[in-house]
């Protein structure tokens, strides 16, 4: 006999990309590949031994403000949470009436769905086209099905397309739910698009964009996100469904010292663009169609070639070779890698692998 809720029993649980024992060359969780920066390694060393006997500020005040300060507006529109994957669970929480259903795109990042079963909630996907543009009537699909909360990640991902700022603003109009737009790599768009996200939480009661220091400050390992909202939307989260002291002491501070330097972690974020131009061509050179990325990642179709190798089997194929990307077993992607950007040095053991493979 199973003590789990009953709508818990069929469910299988996100399953998140491989951590092999290093070293090995791992573009399959979208970490950044370059370190840290120095005011992160010197906050990280100067860390007061006494900051673990003590409770964190449960409100995150000093990074609330760095973050404020990033974004020209005022802590009262900042949450901090545990990482991104914990502002998508309290959003859940805290906007999603149980039964009622979640507004996704698909494809879409695992998670959301899972987070989805989990709550007891279905789901209202609404496919993507051909070309990974967003379908116009997006928001009025999901306002039919009555969605209280819908949750899009831009650039997309696994395909790394970015929807427009026009498009957003039409989102946010249309849509009567909360629209929560996933930035988990927004960093990485190229700067000439002029992509500018933090005025939406300014002039849309209803948008909450979520950031995390995982992929764009290489700080995956703190688990430390934050989101982005008007402050009736945020004041929900901070005063009644977060954990008390949902952010550790050194996270806080650790953050507010990657917030307060951006300048070191832009010039990764340049290096990665960089990459990501050089890994396309030679990608489709081999014979892989890559999708434009706005990304730190790709994502490429695998050529057939002579030996007709799957996407899974180059996948496979690539791990006995100590090379790690991510496969996934879903439409539209099965016949696809996604490729996280690595170093110059990664993604040419990558390239190296992939010409003995196919
Ligand atoms: C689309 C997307 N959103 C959110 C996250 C969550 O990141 P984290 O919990 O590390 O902040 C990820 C992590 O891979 C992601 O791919």
């Amino acid at each position: 006999m199973s003590f789990e809720r009953h709508h818990l029993r069929t469910l299988e649980g996100y399953v998140p990309g491989i951590q092999p024992r290093l070293p090995a060359v791992k573009l399959n969780t979208n970490e950044n590949p370059y370190p840290p920066s120095a005011s992160v390694c010197s906050q990280l060393a100067s860390l007061p031994a006494d900051i673990l006997r003590r409770y964190p500020d449960p409100l995150a005040q000093r990074f609330r403000a760095a973050a404020a300060r990033l974004h020209n507006l005022t802590p009262d529109y900042v949450i901090a949470t545990n990482g991104g994957d914990e502002l998508l669970r309290l959003a859940l929480t805290t906007y999603l009436d149980p039964r009622l259903p979640l507004g996704l795109l698909a494809p879409s990042y695992g998670l959301y769905s899972v987070l989805a079963r989990i709550h007891d909630a279905p789901v209202a996907a609404v496919p993507l086209r051909p070309d990974w543009s967003l379908p116009a009537d997006t928001a009025e699909q999901w306002n039919e099905v009555a969605a209280p909360l819908a949750i899009i990640t831009n650039p997309h991902a696994p395909s790394g397309a970015l929807f427009s700022g026009a498009e957003l603003d039409g989102l946010a109009r249309a849509f009567n739910g909360v629209l929560l737009i996933d930035e988990a790599y927004i960093d990485f768009v190229d700067p000439e698009l002029g992509h500018q996200t933090s005025r939406l939480v300014r002039a849309y009661r209803n948008v909450l964009l979520l950031r995390t220091l995982s992929k764009a400050y290489s700080l995956a390992g703190i688990r430390l996100a934050y989101g982005l909202g008007a402050p009736d939307l945020v004041a929900s989260m901070l005063s009644k469904t977060k954990d008390a002291y949902n952010v550790d002491a050194i996270a806080q501070l650790i953050g507010a010292a990657a917030l307060d330097d951006t300048h070191a972690a832009a010039q990764t974020w340049e290096a990665v663009r960089t990459s990501r131009s050089r890994l396309a061509r030679e990608l489709t050179a081999l014979g892989f169609e890559c999708q434009p990325s706005q990304a730190n990642f790709l994502l490429a179709a695998v050529p057939l070639g002579d030996r007709r190798l799957s996407a899974e089997a180059v996948y496979r194929a690539l791990m006995t070779k100590n090379v790690y990307v991510r496969w996934f077993d879903e439409d539209r992607l099965r016949d696809k890698l996604r490729i996280s950007i690595g170093t110059p040095d990664e993604n040419a053991q990558l390239i190296h692998a992939l010409r003995l493979i196919v």
